[in-house]
């Protein structure tokens, strides 16, 4: 008998031996038990009788036969428990099983205590287990979004950085040189391009920072004055680069104000991309507006409206459906076909739209795809086209660019990369980017009210600069940065705004 039963027995037989003779123990000097026998005498006060004591004698053995009875049998019974105790604390160890629970009402009462605390632990195991697994989950998804928070953070904080320090290097060398004598722009009759800084006063000012609020107001003026004033047209200029030629094509120098056109109604359209196509082919027009929803893991619905009037009301005139889901908001219309990046790849799809099919399919080469060089807002934005003046183009990065932004011409029949060219801006650092006229053009925030375009690469001479040209992201979550050459606007997706901006270009 184990350790764990003895004093089960000790404390059985005390109670068994409350009879006649008593049973006490005790411990003696060296810690052992001693039991003693007490046996009340048969007559107060006197001791002992021969007779009486073989009396007595008897009625001892009697009853210590009975208690040794007694003592067999819980003997048993705490043996059997104990087997069961340790079948149930020592898992199925023994092997043993226990035959006749019925002989012992006691045990079986105890076994079957003993099986519903088991039983009782086994759920409150599970259910702990459970608990433990969503915290675990709890704590990944958490962890996810601090990993995402942190990302943020130090986008956000390398955005400051060149904010700063271009400033003062943009006062240095700014515009007089261009703009000949005296300053046009501080002559009468320009109006202000944005009545946002046009209301004045110290507070509106303050909205630039202090330190770019002269270099801003007047560059704002300028760049106000209608480009023809400043710069005779010369098309035929000589050795100018050939897309000179290109009617009204110049250098990107004022952004106006977006217009607001419609609020998207749920959570879908936080995200978009709402478009004119600027060489749109019969049966549409150059009125036809395309507009698709880009929240969500399967992204196939494209919406065609009659017109701007349909888009405010909210009429479709068709969804079309494409056959595999597109990646982010990066899609283009042009000459009456979209061009989407495949979801979780770098493979470009034309699909038509009048025959409602994909007309072809080709992988951009290297390209980095699903969250690899994505602009600063993230979406998954990896992959962006671009249509202006020139054509069709994408904007990316590749792992041997490094992050840079790597922008291709793409023959809009075959897919086929014409050519590329590689920038020194990185991809993630800025918030789009937009071509005009073979230029690219970056945004600095998606989500600063008053950020700048603040870079430009000109694929004719290959000349990349840092420029500062005002941006208003008016919702702040601008994900949809895109020109429409023939309409000479910026058209964008802000925190569930279709929004567009009216543009000046110059010459370069
Ligand atoms: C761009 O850079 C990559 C990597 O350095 C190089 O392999 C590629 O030839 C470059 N492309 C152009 C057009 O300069």
């Amino acid at each position: 008998m184990g350790p764990l039963t003895l004093p089960l027995v000790i404390s059985l037989i005390c109670c068994v031996a409350q009879g006649s003779p008593q049973l006490r123990r005790a411990n003696d000097r060296l810690g052992q038990c001693t039991y003693t026998f007490t046996v009340p005498s048969p007559r107060e006060g006197t001791c002992t009788e021969p007779g009486e004591a073989m009396t007595a004698i008897r009625e001892l053995q009697r009853d210590n036969s009975a208690v040794k009875q007694e003592t067999d049998a819980l003997k048993v019974r705490l043996s059997l428990l104990e087997k069961v105790v340790n079948k149930l604390l020592g898992g199925e160890a023994t092997g043993q099983s226990i035959s006749s629970p019925q002989a012992f009402p006691d045990a079986q009462v105890e076994l079957e205590r003993l099986k519903m605390e088991k039983d009782e632990w086994e759920s409150q195991r599970g259910s702990l287990e459970m608990a433990y697994s969503d915290l675990l989950k709890e704590k990944s998804s958490l962890m996810e979004e601090k990993q995402r928070l942190t990302e943020r953070l130090e986008r956000v904080q390398q955005k400051q950085c060149p904010q700063v320090v271009e400033t003062p290097r943009s006062r240095d060398q700014p515009i007089p040189s261009r703009q000949g004598p005296s300053g046009a722009g501080s002559h009468g009759g320009v109006s202000r391009p944005s009545s946002g800084q046009g209301k004045g006063g110290p507070a509106e000012l303050s909205r630039w920072g202090a330190d770019g609020v002269g270099y801003q107001e007047l560059k704002s003026e300028l760049t106000a004055l209608p480009a023809s004033k400043m710069f005779p047209e010369s098309q035929s200029a000589s050795g100018g680069p050939q897309y000179m030629g290109k009617p009204g094509c110049g250098e990107l120098t004022w952004v106006g104000e977006p217009t607001t056109y419609r609020k998207a109604d749920n959570i879908a359209g936080k995200y978009g991309v709402w478009m004119k196509d600027p060489e749109s082919v019969s049966p549409f027009s150059l009125d036809t507006i395309w507009r698709i929803n880009t929240v969500g893991a399967d992204i196939r619905q494209v919406f065609e409206y009659e017109k701007l009037d349909q888009l405010e009301k909210g009429y479709p005139n068709k969804v079309y459906v494409v056959p595999r889901s597109m990646e982010s908001n990066g899609a283009v219309v042009y000459r009456g076909s979209l061009y989407y990046v495949r979801r979780k790849s770098r493979i470009i799809v034309k699909y038509d739209f009048k025959t409602e099919t994909v007309a072809i399919q080709k992988e951009l080469p290297e390209a980095g795809f699903h969250g690899k060089y994505a602009y600063s807002w993230g979406g998954y934005t990896d992959i962006d086209l671009a249509v202006d003046e020139l054509g069709l183009w994408v904007i990316y990065s590749t792992d041997n660019a490094k992050g840079s932004i790597v922008i291709s011409q793409l023959d809009p029949a075959t897919l086929e990369v014409k050519q590329s060219w590689n920038t020194t801006i990185r991809k993630q650092s800025v918030a789009n980017a937009f071509m005009v006229c073979g230029t690219l053009y970056t945004v600095a925030s998606y989500s600063s009210p008053t950020t700048t375009i603040n870079y430009a690469f000109d694929t004719h001479t290959g000349v990349q600069k840092q420029i500062s040209v005002p941006f208003q992201n008016l919702y702040g979550y601008a994900s949809m940065v895109d020109y429409n050459p023939t309409e000479k606007k910026i058209y964008g997706w802000d925190n569930y705004n279709m929004v567009a901006y009216d543009v000046r270009l110059s010459k370069m």
